[in-house]
């Protein structure tokens, strides 16, 4: 079906400024031009409005333990109504980010959705780090580290109850993969939560082919299907250097495309973010032009 691209340029919930160019970032590698080319039909893109760091009256003050919450939670509700709109009209969201507390917006509206549907969504998250603290456990007050946490329903109750009260995601319908980089805090919590967890270790010793294709089953076994969260920080440092927050030994550049082919194939996808893109610590933008092929592959770009 039609993509409609949904630019959510948002870098409140990072501590480094430059995320709010990721969706810019994304048309300039030629995101919209690569789409075509699959022969995919594109919508008009959308906008999310978000205000600057400098225009905020109130700044980030080190006391708080989510900075810019009141913000990014207009943000997110903006982009659920548009998320949730889209899916109405029948397009798949492709989100573009903007840090990744603006998945709190867009799955929260995929779950809404189906829910109204009486179904569930599954969630597929790639990344690198958690994202499960809440702004008690967090050791940094930086929202982009909670969005997970936030709908499975822990966490700040105006945050958690985005579009429509509670938690957005059952813990058995979720899958964090690509992980390396936890904090103290949050260890306990994802052990708590009941979510399935790849780490690095298991597409190390397993290869990415077994572990994304049993990650891809939970997601979409009794559920409508899956919302793919793609961090790009959860690839290696050398595939995408423009990322705030990298760490080490992350997946390749095969194995995201192979991951991203394996979503394409399972038909399931419901939508999918793409976020954490920091053009500024980039080379070139290279990162956001390989950023345009893994979603080439993402939606069905098959090589013969
Ligand atoms: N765990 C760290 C924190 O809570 C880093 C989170 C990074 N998250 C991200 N979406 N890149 O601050
Ligand atoms: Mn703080
Ligand atoms: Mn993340
Ligand atoms: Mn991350």
């Amino acid at each position: 079906n039609t993509v409609q691209i949904i630019g959510v340029p948002l870098d409140l919930g990072a501590s480094r400024r430059g995320t709010d160019a990721g969706p810019m970032a994304l048309r300039v590698a030629g995101l919209r031009a690569a789409l075509r080319k699959m022969d995919r039909e594109v919508a008009v893109d959308i906008d999310i409005a978000v205000p600057q760091k400098e225009t905020q009256m109130r700044n980030k003050d080190s006391e708080c333990s989510a900075h810019f919450k009141d913000e990014i939670l207009a943000v997110c509700t903006d982009l659920a109504n548009a998320t949730y709109q889209a899916l109405e009209n029948d397009y798949f969201p492709l989100i573009t980010g903007g840090d990744h507390s603006v998945a709190m917006g867009s799955v929260s509206a995929t779950s809404h959705f189906y829910r109204q549907q009486q179904q569930e969504i599954g969630l597929l998250w790639f990344d690198a780090h958690g994202d499960m603290n809440t702004p008690q456990s967090s050791p940094s007050g930086n929202i982009h580290g909670m969005p997970l946490a936030h709908l499975l329903g822990n966490g700040d109750r105006d945050l958690v109850d985005i579009l429509a009260q509670g938690s957005k995601v059952k813990p058995e319908n979720v899958v964090l993969i690509g992980v390396r980089d936890i904090d103290k805090n949050e260890q306990l919590i994802i052990r708590d939560a009941g979510i399935h967890v790849f780490t690095m270790r298991d597409i190390d010793e397993r290869g990415m082919a077994a572990v994304s294709r049993e990650a891809i089953e939970l997601v979409t076994k009794n559920t409508a299907g899956f919302h793919l969260s793609f961090d790009l920080d959860g690839c290696d440092p050398s595939v995408i250097p423009g990322t705030g927050t990298a760490v080490l030994g992350g997946v390749n550049y095969r194995e995201a495309h192979l991951f991203m082919e394996l979503c394409a194939e399972s038909q399931g996808m419901l939508a999918m973010d793409v976020v954490e893109l920091n053009p500024f610590l980039d080379q070139k933008n290279v990162s956001a032009e390989r950023a345009v092929l893994l979603i080439q592959s993402a939606l069905g770009q098959s090589i013969l």
